[in-house]
């Protein structure tokens, strides 16, 4: 059924269909239909972070950005629901045109901006939602916030979506928001990891919770970052890292349409890219610290070539928009 809906959704442009699905999807959760028309996946509990998932695909960031169809994907199968990227204020992002298909390599660009209604918006959306599972929120900072001052910016969301989430997602690795991937490197890393674990600790306090904290990173880092990374993360004892997000690598695509598009390349293309970033980082880890992997994930083979890199989870968002909601199952009962 999805092929056909996904040659009409194809022929409206990607961000209509974008909006077009969530709406759909939104309404099938607030009317109970996604589960009558999704068979639900088998049960395959893992925990992770010391939390309880009852499989282990997840939704990733960016495809329900303000929490708008909670219910919906939850319906759909999946294990986990990773909602945001959120900032603290409402945000339009960059000027449309701004997601681009490449159907021929299964990928998607974009340059979103992280456009997004705020985390008060958010909250309200994930306050009115009925699920229970396990809601991720990823929280960024805002375009016009100095990255001097980065660091408040997902102290404030921190702050608002503790009490709500199930892990908190730092996305530090996004392409489109200027000078944001700068925040992986150096003092600045430190200095951020440090203020998030202390405000972790105070949080855990204040409300009597533990949320773990989850660290978003991008493909493109070399071996030396990426083994800095490594060892930031494990010096402040930070609860999950997040492999990975979209890439300006576009080896794999450079002479298709839409090739040379600025922003974010994910799909297929960014499959190996990212499997290979977990594997390394697994070996840097000694498995101290969970790996989400997400990148390119389009069948049970994809996902299951992630588990054996070093991920715990993984997470789908291209894969889903080619594939439908199938993929969540297929994966699940053939991993
Ligand atoms: C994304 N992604 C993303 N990630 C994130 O942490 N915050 C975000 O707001 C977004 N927004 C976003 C928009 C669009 C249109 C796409 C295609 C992707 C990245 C996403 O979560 C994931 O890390 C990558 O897309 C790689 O996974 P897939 O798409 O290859 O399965």
């Amino acid at each position: 059924m999805y092929n056909l809906a996904r040659q009409l959704l194809f022929k409206l442009s990607p961000e209509t269909s974008h909006d077009l699905s969530l709406d759909l999807i939104g309404a099938g959760g607030r009317l109970g239909l996604n589960g009558l028309l999704c068979k639900a996946p088998a049960r395959l509990p893992v925990t992770v972070m010391g939390l309880d998932f009852p499989n282990p695909v997840g939704l990733a960031a960016g495809l329900d950005k303000n929490g708008a169809a909670i219910d919906g994907f939850a319906q759909l199968g999946f294990g986990f629901v990773e909602i945001g990227t959120v900032t603290p204020r409402p945000q339009p992002g960059n000027p449309k045109p701004r997601i681009f298909r490449l159907p021929e390599a299964q990928a998607i660009i974009n340059r979103m901006g992280f456009n997004n209604l705020g985390v008060d918006h958010l909250l309200a959306r994930v306050q009115a939602a009925r699920y229970s599972g396990i809601l991720g929120i990823n929280i960024g900072k805002n375009k016009d916030t100095p990255i001097e001052n980065g660091k408040d910016d997902y102290l404030i969301c921190m702050d608002k979506v503790y009490d709500y989430a199930g892990y908190i997602a730092v996305n530090i690795s996004s392409p489109n928001t200027p000078n944001l991937r700068q925040l992986q490197y150096g003092e600045a890393f430190d200095d951020l990891l440090n203020s998030l674990k202390e405000r972790q600790k105070e949080l855990a306090e204040k409300h009597k919770k533990y949320v773990p904290l989850a660290v978003k990173i991008a493909p493109d880092l070399s071996p030396e970052e990426l083994k800095q990374v490594a060892e930031a993360l494990l010096r402040h004892k930070i609860d999950g890292v997040i492999a990975t997000n979209t890439t300006l690598d576009r080896e794999l695509i450079h002479d298709m349409p839409h090739a040379a598009e600025t922003g974010g390349l994910s799909g297929r293309p960014l499959q190996n890219k990212s499997t290979e970033i977990i594997r390394q980082l697994h070996e840097y880890l000694k498995g101290q610290i969970p790996i989400i992997g997400v990148g390119g994930i389009d069948s049970a083979m994809a996902a299951r070539e992630k588990m054996q890199a070093g991920a715990e989870l993984v997470q789908i968002y291209s894969g889903f928009i080619y594939n439908g909601p199938d993929l969540v199952k297929n994966i699940v009962n053939n991993i």
